[in-house]
């Protein structure tokens, strides 16, 4: 019968091994739950960083668009509408750029390099001479040298770069043609034509929507690219209005 006490005892230390397991498998199963825990932690306050590290990029972005702008009463908040416009034209095209927050970087920085034309060329009411109009010219050089060691900025540089080259490749700085010139830059170019067409300038009052329309329908395939000026053409008369109303 002395089998049968030992069997007793191996079943109750089985047991016990057994309860011991247990509970060791129920520790492990907390401390991932706590693991878990830390990690949704972690990544909450990292997602919370990150965006206010990119709030932080659009101020600062806004902030230097600005300094630029408040010396041009007549084009005022130019560069915000101009940005409006041109992400609402990526998205009646269905382009992926629409929601590339350095593309509108890019849009709202455009004219950065116009910090070192003179106000004398700034702001002449007459055409500008030949010499003058180099100076002018320089600014998507001076805009690009300027950002270029901004990596955050990625393709947004490319916009400010390129933003005055044409469809047909008669624009500068680089004289680019047709997809050569960065996506972002044709689809730019119609909505900063769009903006200067409906906006007072001094040499002329504001053109309206209809024939702002007109005019870019007629630069399709020389000055714009046919493509941005098709997106354009999705963009309702309502959105651009309300863009006008909202940001002046
Ligand atoms: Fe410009």
């Amino acid at each position: 019968m002395a089998g049968v006490g030992e069997d007793t005892d191996n079943v109750e230390l089985l047991k016990e091994v057994l309860a011991e397991r247990e509970g060791q498998a129920l520790e492990k199963e907390r401390q991932l739950e706590r693991y878990a825990a830390d990690l949704r932690e972690t990544f909450k306050q990292e997602r919370a960083r990150s965006q206010e590290l990119r709030r932080s990029y659009v101020a600062t972005v806004r902030a230097l668009a600005n300094a630029v702008e408040a010396r041009d009463a007549y084009t005022g908040k130019h560069a915000e509408r101009v940005a409006a416009y041109g992400i609402a034209i990526a998205r009646a095209g269905g382009l992926s750029l629409a929601d590339d927050p350095e593309i509108e970087f890019g849009f709202l920085l455009h004219d950065v390099g116009k910090v070192a034309v003179p106000d004398a060329i700034l702001f002449k009411p007459d055409p500008l001479d030949a010499t003058e109009r180099k100076v002018m010219e320089r600014h998507p050089d001076v805009g690009w040298e300027i950002l270029r060691e901004i990596d955050f900025l990625g393709d947004a540089k490319l916009v400010v770069r390129h933003h005055h080259e044409r469809w047909d490749g008669a624009g500068y700085p680089d004289g680019l043609a047709a997809e050569d010139i960065p996506l972002a830059a044709r689809v730019f170019s119609v909505a900063d034509t769009f903006d200067a067409l409906t906006t007072d300038r001094p040499y002329r009052p504001a053109m309206d929507l209809a024939k702002a329309r007109n005019i870019i329908d007629e630069g399709s395939g020389t000055q714009f690219d046919p493509s941005a000026v098709e997106a354009f053409r999705r963009v309702s008369d309502e959105e651009l209005m309300r863009i006008a109303q909202e940001i002046r």
